[in-house]
């Protein structure tokens, strides 16, 4: 899928059941370590559906067709993520923070122009964020690369604890500041 056109809407419930697939993928559940039960997928997206949780939940499509998951929330709407992120660097007010997975074609890029693409939109839609952070587990290179090939910077780096208990702790803390501002 070289030069898709991305598009991003908001996850509802008939999405559960593609959603849960993709964890249930062992190469996503590697570093994704969520549950795919129909009741766990309730529990971990329903109150983002119903707009009761500050974190967004946005499916990625390529040429229409769903291919990924982002989340999106600012830093400070979880107390848990500002402590681990301020232990590994400065953490601008409002800025804001992604989680993100690909349910297929991994390794050629795609992660990449989605994340991209997320970015993009961000900066238009959240006129209040001066800069993007993401913590990434060090052994999740994957992932830390395709922000790096977006523009995120590694700022900070320590231990933090990981998603996967069989993971080293060490994370990184990647910036991309607002096009412009920084
Ligand atoms: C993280 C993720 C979105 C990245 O998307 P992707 O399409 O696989 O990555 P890209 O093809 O855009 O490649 C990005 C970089 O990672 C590297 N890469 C991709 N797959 C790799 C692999 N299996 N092993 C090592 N490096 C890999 C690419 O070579 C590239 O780096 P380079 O510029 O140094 O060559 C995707 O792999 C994914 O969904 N992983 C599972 C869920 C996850 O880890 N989420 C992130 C949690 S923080």
């Amino acid at each position: 899928m070289p030069d898709a056109v991305w598009s991003f809407r908001r996850v509802t419930r008939e999405d559960f059941p593609l959603v849960a697939s993709w964890p249930a993928q062992p190469e996503v559940h590697r570093w994704w370590q969520h549950e795919w039960s129909a009741a766990a997928v309730e529990r971990d997206f329903g109150a983002s559906v119903d707009g009761a949780e500050p974190n967004e939940d946005w499916l990625a499509l390529g040429d229409g067709s769903p291919v990924g998951l982002v989340q999106c929330s600012a830093v400070a709407d979880y107390e848990e993520n500002l402590a681990d992120f301020s232990a590994l660097g400065e953490v601008p007010p409002r800025a804001i923070t992604l989680d993100y997975l690909l349910g297929e074609t991994r390794g050629q890029g795609l992660g990449t122009d989605m994340l991209r693409a997320f970015v993009a939109r961000c900066w238009a839609e959240r006129p209040e964020a001066p800069a993007v952070l993401v913590t990434v587990v060090a052994a999740n290179r994957p992932s830390w690369r395709a922000l790096e090939r977006v523009g995120f910077r590694i700022v900070g780096e320590g231990d933090c604890e990981p998603d996967n208990p069989d993971d080293d702790p060490l994370h990184y803390l990647l910036r991309l500041d607002r096009p412009g501002v920084a």
